[in-house]
């Protein structure tokens, strides 16, 4: 294992983890896991950073998850940048990296998964069916691999840190998981591993998500409560970009993600647009 500095050292099985991970455990470390599907930028890293602040041995964990991926989405062509990922993570001072292979973590015979429930159902989990279902599984498996203390999440994927939690809850996952806040770039775009497709023009445009979520707390603050009034011009301002489809824009309670009629207290606004050919997801809690 390497100090802070050193290049990362990078297992492909469980029980290349186990073996590092037992001596760890061994001498007392508190272990932090960050799981990634790769393709690193400053929201991950900034997970990374969380972790090694709680934590003296930092996992990170880089595995595209096939089985989160519906059978038209971007599984095939989702970035897979394996030596920049190595890069970054040694500049960050990360120990180890745990990279399997489909047959390590899908063996001949898989056939178990997690059942998740209400709070995988709207949102994301209508417009991506077994999304979430891939996502609570693969995050188990790596959860029981790594037997991590802490377990480090984004804001950015607010809905999936709530079907995280609920799982570690319900199924007494002896973890603590962190939610650490979403990472933008200057001009408030959320950073996403799928910022890569963008080109120039649909940059430039992918900021209505942004923005439109910007109107909303703006709305809110000038006083407006009427959900269905936010929710249209958030809409307005999306659709008054060529090329931007809505697959939703809602505001709901952040606890039940159900849709609010009033914004009375918290209230998570959430949207996932396509700009292009990219869907991108965004959202934001109004106090
Ligand atoms: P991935 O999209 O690579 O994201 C890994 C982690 O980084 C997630 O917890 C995500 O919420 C967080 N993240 C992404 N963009 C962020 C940003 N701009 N600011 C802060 N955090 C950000 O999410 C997944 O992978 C997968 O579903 C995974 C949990 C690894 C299971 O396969």
């Amino acid at each position: 294992m390497s100090a802070g500095g050193g290049k990362p050292e990078l297992v492909s099985t469980v029980a290349g983890l186990r073996e590092v991970l037992d001596s760890a455990r061994a001498r007392g470390l508190r272990i932090g896991l960050v799981p990634t599907m790769g393709a690193l930028h400053e929201g991950h890293l900034s997970l990374v950073r969380a972790s090694r602040a709680e934590c003296q041995l930092t996992v990170v964990s880089i595995y595209v998850n096939p089985t989160q991926f519906g059978p038209r989405e971007d599984l095939e062509k989702y970035p897979r940048t394996l030596a920049a990922d190595l890069a970054a993570l040694a500049a960050c001072g990360v120990e180890l990296v745990f990279a399997p292979a489909n047959a390590e973590m899908y063996p001949a015979g898989f056939d178990t998964w997690v059942e998740v429930g209400a709070a995988a159902r709207p949102l994301e989990g209508e417009c991506r069916p077994g999304h979430f279902r891939g996502v609570a599984t693969v995050v188990l498996k790596l959860l029981n691999q790594v037997r991590p203390d802490a377990a480090y999440f984004g804001q950015k994927d607010y809905q999936q840190a709530l079907v995280i939690r609920r799982m570690v809850e319900d199924l007494s996952v002896p973890v603590t998981v962190r939610v650490c806040p979403t990472v933008r770039e200057p001009d408030g775009l959320a950073m996403s591993s799928r910022n890569r497709y963008l080109d120039a023009h649909e940059r430039r445009r992918a900021l209505v998500l942004w923005q439109s979520l910007s109107l909303a707390a703006g709305l809110v603050r000038q006083g407006e409560r009427d959900a269905k009034a936010i929710v249209e011009r958030m809409k307005a301002l999306i659709s008054a970009a060529s090329g931007a489809a809505i697959d939703y824009v809602a505001l709901v309670d952040p606890e039940s993600l159900e849709p609010v009629a009033r914004v009375e207290r918290k209230t998570l606004a959430a949207l996932a647009v396509r700009i292009g050919a990219t869907r991108l997801i965004d959202n934001m809690l109004i106090e």
